[in-house]
């Protein structure tokens, strides 16, 4: 799909935007609440079980509407649509965008380039049924007839992330075989599988959309020389090596067979991939229902996303207040704090989300954009992070917007003190929002009896400027169908950043030329071959570790 997008700064909302700001940065968000005590009520959307507050950023009516209207002068209604109905929105690789496509339960005939492929959707969806009831019920053994108790899923980046980050939050309901990652290729990971299962019990599913990845092969090849050394079987590699890719001609290289190969598509980047047989490792770990039931999440926030008015979209709001931090107040990064152990993962997922899509800067007509784009995202799991980079977010020069994460109700295996974990949710963001003057610091010193000359050292350096920024994500709990919910809506946030910006969020032309260098410094590192023709630096390091590793 060819469009002819007006740059950023040309939109007629850009300037009433820019004159805005000015006169909201003079505000305080402390008295934006003190003049509305319904503020929460006209700056919270709810759906399904999720809950948005963004009443905690530095924001009026006007900035909201001024914000929707640049949304719709970008044409974001319009891409949109054109995403859901699979018109070619990846436009430097020409190629649809349909991830929303692997959860919607509809069997009506979607066509990608003339192609209908809910019908592939469908059979592979069903494939992926039968292999997970049978590993999971023992039907599916090993090739000596012992039933699987491990699952290792050997691939990096959207191979990986996604998978790891499901598991770890369905966790409650894991009740199949023990699953493991295999990403790096240092060989940790794949050292600790090996000192951990049993080769005749565990299956291994290579995930790799290329099927070209080197950290994916490597390790793939090493798990099946290690596999061979331990089971003789000459039939063994091909039932318990599995692939999981959209280059199903390439598995043979590999020596898998291809009729244990799930496909996955073009039009679904890696990134973006858990919902298709990528999941295959979530599924095996949680059954196929749970599964579903993360599909049907997703499938909510779709549906919501696509349906809401814009002002009332939970994910359009979301990636417009990016761009109003981002572009128009110059934030270069962007913190996720989960209260919840379960979604530890969050942050490490949701920076290949959105920094592999939004980090670029040009647009998809290959201009240079003279923007901010993607801040850089960070993150750790509430409370622990209070007492590791909350000072610096609390007192440092530097305003970083926070989306908070929280579970308003425990399963049972949470069960913590979940009163104490939402009093430090809630009291993070207020704090962050109203700060703490000096006079107040003052007060409370002068309460507790200090003298007056340690009140006057101390004044300054215990008050909070406040006024910083932060959206509060209130799930009802974290069931398959709400994190299915979460991670939908980062997915349409991202997408809505990108639209603003102008830039295709769905190539990643960036991570070739580190994949390109490496490979021409293998020779020298892997065969001894002489230094390669390359900077100083390059040569030194080299030169250096080939000493030190005698
Ligand atoms: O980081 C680049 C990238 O292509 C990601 O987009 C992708 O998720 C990852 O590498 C792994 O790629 P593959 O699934 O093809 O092995």
């Amino acid at each position: 799909m060819t469009d002819t997008i007006k740059p950023l700064k040309e939109q007629p909302a850009w300037l009433p935007l820019v004159r805005h700001r000015r006169v909201m940065s003079e505000l305080s968000l402390r008295s934006l609440f003190e003049r509305d005590p319904h503020r929460f009520g006209r700056f919270s959307l709810e759906h399904d079980g999720v809950l948005l507050d963004y009443s905690k950023n530095r924001v009026t009516g006007e900035t909201m509407e001024l914000l929707v209207d640049l949304a719709r002068q970008c044409g974001l209604e319009e891409q949109r649509e054109a995403m859901f109905s699979g018109a070619i929105v990846n436009t430097s690789e020409r190629r649809a965008v349909l991830h929303t496509a692997l959860r919607d339960p509809a069997e009506t005939p979607l066509h990608v380039e003339g192609e209908n492929v809910r019908a592939e959707i469908l059979e592979t969806a069903r494939r992926m049924a039968t292999l997970v009831g049978d590993v999971r019920s023992g039907a599916y053994t090993g090739v000596t007839g012992k039933a699987i108790t491990d699952v290792v899923n050997i691939g990096i980046g959207g191979s990986d992330l996604g998978p790891r980050l499901a598991i770890e939050a369905m966790a409650p309901w894991a009740d199949g075989p023990r699953v493991h990652f295999v990403a790096n290729v240092d060989g940790w990971e794949m050292q600790q599988v090996f000192r951990s299962v049993d080769p005749e019990r565990t299956l291994f599913i290579v995930v790799s959309k290329s099927f070209g990845t080197p950290e994916t092969m490597t390790n793939a090849e090493q798990a099946m020389a290690w596999f061979a050394r331990h089971v003789s079987d000459p039939e063994g590699l091909k039932r318990h090596f599995l692939g999981v890719t959209a280059n199903t001609e390439k598995v043979d290289q590999l020596g898998l067979d291809a009729g244990r190969v799930l496909p996955m598509w073009d039009w679904v980047g890696g990134r973006y991939s858990v919902w298709s047989a990528v999941g295959l490792s979530v599924a095996m770990a949680v059954g196929m229902e749970r599964f579903r039931e993360m599909l049907a999440g997703a499938h909510s926030m779709d549906r919501h996303f696509r349906e809401a008015p814009l002002a009332e979209n939970i994910p359009a709001i979301m990636g417009l207040l990016s761009v109003w931090h981002v572009t128009f107040f110059g934030a270069r990064s962007h913190a996720i704090v989960s209260y919840t152990e379960r979604l530890a993962r969050l942050p490490a997922y949701l920076q290949q989300l959105i920094m592999e899509s939004n980090g670029k800067s040009v647009d998809r007509e290959g201009r240079p954009v003279d923007w901010p784009t993607v801040p850089v995202i960070w993150g750790q799991t509430g409370t622990p992070a209070q007492h590791a980079f909350f000072q610096a977010l609390h007192q440092g020069t530097e305003t970083v917007p926070v989306d908070f994460v929280g579970v308003a109700s425990a399963v049972a295996e949470d069960a913590g003190d979940t009163a104490l974990v939402t009093a430090n949710l809630l009291a993070q963001s207020q704090a962050l929002m109203q700060g703490k003057s000096a006079d107040e610091a003052r007060a409370e010193m002068a309460a507790a009896g200090l003298p007056s000359e340690r009140i006057d050292e101390l004044a300054t350096a215990r008050s909070c400027p406040g006024g910083r920024p932060s959206n509060t994500l209130l799930l009802k709990d974290l069931t398959p169908h709400r994190f299915g919910m979460l991670v939908a809506a980062y997915e349409h946030r991202t997408f809505v950043e990108g639209v603003i910006w102008g830039i295709n969020s769905f190539d990643q032309w960036g991570v070739e030329l580190g994949k390109q260098l490496a490979s021409g410094l293998m020779p020298a590192l892997a065969e001894d071959a002489e230094l390669p023709d390359a900077d100083s630096s390059t040569r030194g390091l080299i030169d250096r570790a080939r000493a030190w590793r005698g």
